[in-house]
């Protein structure tokens, strides 16, 4: 029988409703992977969101590690939020557009998320306000282009949880993100590093060995 722990029918009822959303909201280009100066809530939610599999994924490391507070560079509509809070203490999340935070927020509503500290703002602008608190997972998924993944990394790296674990997304999305990962996951920092191919995940938990292993699920 299919596992049905970390899937969550009210959240998957919701993005089939935003897949079908005429509604448009203005675009706040970071450099990276938004074309024109508006978007459809419908497009975004086909095609910027972490697919169920993946927020599912994301949850049961949430609720493995286990996870005090999770941080997401890369609201978007929240939905991937949501799945991370129905398994962290605090899920802080950071998104650049004010017109999708806001929608996010009353997607939260929607789903009665009220563990949920949202910011709104550029993630390099933004960093101090978030940056009050360790975290035992960091998902960093916006802004895809190497050098700022790279920072993005570096600048998490006195936030993060001893145990805690850094999952950076869409580590194969281009050569100049695949550049990225290789020297990321080469620091000798990380004991495991885990290739996931839509992500990879960085961990510095001494109880693990120092190795890279490669998944595909
Ligand atoms: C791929 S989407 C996030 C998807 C979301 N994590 C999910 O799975 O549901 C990336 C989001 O990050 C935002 N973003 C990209 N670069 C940013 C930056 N430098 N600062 C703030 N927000 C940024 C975009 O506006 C976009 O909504």
């Amino acid at each position: 029988m299919r596992d049905t722990k970390f899937h969550y029918a009210d959240i998957e009822t919701l993005r089939s409703e935003l897949k079908t959303s005429t509604e448009v909201l203005p675009v706040v280009d970071y450099g990276a992977g938004s074309t024109g100066n508006t978007s459809t809530v419908s497009g975004i939610a086909r095609r910027s969101l972490k697919r169920p599999k993946h927020a599912r994924a994301l949850a049961a490391l949430a609720a493995h590690l286990p996870s005090q507070a999770a941080l997401e560079l890369g609201t978007s509509l929240g939905l991937t939020s949501a799945y991370l809070a129905r398994h962290t203490g605090v899920l802080t999340t950071v998104e650049g557009n004010p017109h999708i935070q806001a929608l996010a927020q009353s997607h939260w509503a929607k789903l009665g998320a009220a563990n949920i500290r949202s910011f709104s703002g550029e993630f390099d602008a933004t960093w101090e306000a978030f940056a009050d608190r360790d975290y035992d997972l960091i998902f960093i998924d916006g802004n895809h282009r190497g050098e700022a993944l790279i920072r993005y990394v570096e600048k998490s790296l006195p936030l993060l949880h001893p145990d805690g674990v850094i999952v950076c997304d869409d580590i194969h999305w281009s050569p100049d993100m695949e550049a990225a990962w290789e020297h990321l996951r080469s620091m000798p920092e990380w004991t495991l590093q885990m290739d996931a191919f839509e992500w990879g995940l960085l961990t510095r938990n001494q109880a693990l060995k120092r190795e890279h292993v490669r998944i595909r699920f």
